[in-house]
């Protein structure tokens, strides 16, 4: 068997060209521009090409995209006075902190500032919240994050819409990926098992499942004897190793070249689910601006 690979970069492309055609009504209808702003602080070389390549997603769907670059010895009160007048502006539809922020501010506090309509990162505590009791309809709904959203559109583009029943192990229990990704697998009534570094046999874990996710930032730790014939891997890491050439490349968590003999549908890395992030980072910025204009 080799698996089908789940092409996360077309998928998201599809995605940015309705999200294009929305953002065009948009500005038709209500004069409008939706609108994101990216705040960075400090220097962090892998936080600047992740700001950058928001910025040019957002362009290249006609969006706005203003980024704050903020020095790394800002206080925490001065970035607390600049996120309460974006809230306040309203011609500013998304707001995103870049994580991680430096150690003398306390990113909680950043983040719980941020007006929750405006968050389109969900990592507000209301949005937490509302995604924890399962608020995911309606006008108030919660602002999910945008990684695990990518992570079940993939799943849903070969398991179909419904996963009801499904085994899924989530390795790796972050408030960014593998939290509100179990929530929102619990949502669609998977059975689902988290895991970690406590984790007493992971192999024996993986066996079970038909579905694997990882998000942990461990090259290789899913290898093709922990995963059971025909189960779905997204491969969420990504992690930069050096090769035999000297050169540097882009690996997920997954040992992609041979899990493939044996799943039936695995994301590769780069092009699996990072493209997806970007593009539910947009998706989330217009609706957060129709949700504020109407
Ligand atoms: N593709 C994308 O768009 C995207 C978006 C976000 C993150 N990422 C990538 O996803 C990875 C995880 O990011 P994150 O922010 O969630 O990281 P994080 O906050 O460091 O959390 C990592 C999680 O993985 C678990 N873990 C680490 N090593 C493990 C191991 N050997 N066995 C089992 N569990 C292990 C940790 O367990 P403990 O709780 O026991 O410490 C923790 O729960 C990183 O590579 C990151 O770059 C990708």
């Amino acid at each position: 068997m080799t698996a089908q690979i789940i092409d996360g970069k077309e998928i998201a492309a599809q995605m940015r060209v309705e999200i294009a055609k929305e953002v065009e009504e948009i500005k038709k209808k209500f004069h409008v521009t939706p609108t994101l702003v990216v705040i960075l602080v400090g220097s962090d070389a892998a936080s600047e090409v992740y700001v950058r390549n928001k910025e040019k997603a957002a362009h290249s769907v006609g969006m706005n995209s203003i980024q704050f670059k903020m020095a790394g010895d800002i206080s925490e009160a001065e970035l607390l006075t600049k996120i309460i007048e974006l809230n306040e502006d309203k011609k500013i539809h998304g707001i995103l902190v870049q994580l991680p922020l430096p150690k003398h501010i306390d990113a909680q506090k950043i983040i719980r500032t941020i007006d929750y309509r405006k968050d389109v990162d969900g990592f507000n505590i209301i949005n937490v919240g509302k995604l924890s009791v399962g608020d995911i309809s309606g006008d108030d709904k919660a602002i999910i994050p945008c990684t695990p959203l990518g992570c079940m559109h993939l799943l849903k583009s070969v398991k179909g819409k419904n996963l009801a029943g499904l085994k899924t192990l989530v390795i790796g229990s972050s408030n960014i990926v593998g939290r509100p990704l179990a929530r929102l697998l619990m949502l669609e009534s998977c059975t689902v098992t988290i895991a970690n570094r406590s984790t007493r046999d992971l192999k024996a874990e993986c066996l079970q499942a038909d579905v694997i996710i990882s998000a942990t930032g461990a090259v290789n730790l899913v290898k093709e004897d922990m995963v059971k014939k025909g189960a779905v891997i997204i491969d969420v890491g990504i992690n930069r190793i050096a090769t035999s050439d000297g050169k540097m490349k882009l690996v997920g968590d997954v040992d992609f070249e041979n899990v493939k003999k044996v799943a039936s549908a695995i994301t590769p890395v780069p092009g699996g689910v990072g493209p997806m992030t970007i593009a539910y980072l947009l998706k989330n910025t217009l609706e957060s601006c129709l949700k504020l204009i109407n």
